[in-house]
Parts: C-alpha cells; sequence; structure tokens
C-alpha cells in the first residue's frame, strides 16, 4: 500500500527546517505528521525553537520535545508548516476546519516562508466549495451573521456537542457556503471589515510554496511565482 500522502508531504516539508529557526507549527491532520517528523529531528540534535498555531499543536510539540517560544521573544518566523483546506491556482487558500485560523493567520503573517501541505485532493480551480470558516465574537455574533449573508453565503454557527464551537481565543466560528469564491483578495477585505469579525479563514498573498501528496505516495512541489515589479 502506498504511503500516506499527508504524511509524505508533512516529513518533505520538515527537511527545510534547519538549525537554528524559529518555526510555526501548523494544525490538523496534515500538519501533525509534520510536527511529528521534527520531534523525530530534534531528539537527534536539530535546535529549533517552535511557535505553534494552537492548543492542539502546542500540546503535540512538548509531547515530541520541541522547545517552544512566544512573540514576546522574536519579531519573526523563519518558517512555518501548515496545512489548508482549499488551495487555487494563486496560492490563496481557505484555511480554519479545525478552527485554528486566527493563529494560523497570525503565525503565517509572521513568517519570512510559509509552506503549505496538502494532499492533492484539496487542489481546486476556485476556491468556495468549502464552506468559509470566519471567526466571530461571541457578543453579537448574530449581527454578523447578518453583515456576511448580505456578501452572498449562508452562514452557519459551528457546534460542538449541541452547544457553540469555542475557538482557542475564546471565539465562536460561522462556516460560511459561498459556493464559489471568485474574488478572493476583494472577498478578505469586505470580511475583515465587518464589526465582530475577528478573522477569516481566507489566506491571500500568505503562502510561498505548497506541497503536494498524491494518492500513489509521490509528492509535488509548486512555488509561488513572483509578481512582476
Ligand atoms: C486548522 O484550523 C485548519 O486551518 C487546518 O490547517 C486545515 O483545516 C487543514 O487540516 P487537515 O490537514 O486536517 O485537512
Amino acid at each position: 500500500m502506498p504511503p500516506n500522502p499527508k504524511q509524505v508531504v508533512g516529513a518533505r516539508a520538515s527537511d527545510y527546517v534547519e538549525d537554528g529557526m524559529v518555526v510555526g507549527l501548523g494544525t490538523g491532520s496534515t500538519a501533525t505528521f509534520a510536527i511529528r517528523k521534527l520531534g523525530e529531528r530534534v531528539r537527534q540534535g536539530l535546535n529549533i525553537r517552535g511557535i505553534p498555531t494552537s492548543e492542539q499543536s502546542h500540546a503535540q510539540a512538548r509531547d515530541e520535545g520541541i522547545p517552544l517560544i512566544d512573540f514576546s521573544e522574536i519579531t519573526r518566523i523563519d518558517l512555518t508548516i501548515d496545512g489548508a483546506d482549499e488551495v487555487d491556482p494563486a496560492f490563496n487558500l481557505t484555511k480554519g476546519g479545525g478552527g485554528a485560523l486566527l493563529r494560523e493567520k497570525i503565525v503565517a503573517s509572521a513568517s519570512q516562508t510559509e509552506i503549505i501541505v496538502v494532499d492533492e485532493t484539496k487542489l481546486k480551480d476556485r476556491l468556495g466549495a468549502f464552506p468559509l470558516p470566519v471567526e466571530v465574537t461571541p457578543f453579537g455574533w448574530q449581527i454578523a451573521r447578518g453583515c456576511l449573508e448580505d456578501l452572498g453565503c449562508r452562514a452557519l454557527l459551528r457546534t460542538q456537542e449541541d452547544a457553540p464551537f469555542v475557538t482557542d481565543n475564546g471565539n465562536h466560528i460561522l462556516d460560511c457556503a459561498f459556493g464559489r469564491i471568485d474574488d478572493p483578495p476583494a472577498l478578505e477585505a469586505q470580511i475583515a471589515a465587518i464589526c465582530g469579525v475577528v478573522e477569516c479563514g481566507l489566506f491571500t498573498g500568505l503562502a510561498h510554496r505548497i506541497i503536494i501528496g498524491k494518492a500513489d505516495g509521490t509528492c509535488e512541489e509548486r512555488t509561488r511565482p513572483q509578481p512582476l515589479s
């Protein structure tokens, strides 16, 4: 049986991590393989410091013995490895299926290089089939929902065990079914302007490299083309 594509890309991405780096540690079932591999390398002598993007990746990294730091000690991150729910040809992403989008976006925006690890099912010609997660404040989230629906989606409050899902930051998530997103940067700006929205799961202009795991156990790497100056 071919190896799990998520495991293949997680391990491949960890090859980009070098001694002395500050490394952003992503969240989800793909990023977890990268953290596991980094743990192995740390136990073999690799010297890195990690910044987790969720309580889940914090706990895994701690168990793996990866030294952790926070933003009080650094101003930038050398490299981050994270997953995604959808990736389009322009390297726009949908993230937040696991609810960690706010910390993931803060870490991505502070990273010199953001590597996204996905299996090939995440590649889409256009974003939007996966409902876009939007993190909102518990106070008045209904108002934000109305504003989001005015942008052309159906917004559902995410629940867990019959109660509203609570993020690591104490907020809620609205999963916004747009069906198709024609202009991700424009929609990201529109959503950011809504009062009560903390952050949305559209990541535009943040991913530098995509590592794609194939069903046959191979992987393909793509680098974002540099904009013409
Ligand atoms: C976490 O909130 C998400 O952004 C994940 O990075 C994303 O959902 C990908 O997760 P999987 O690797 O589990 O598909």
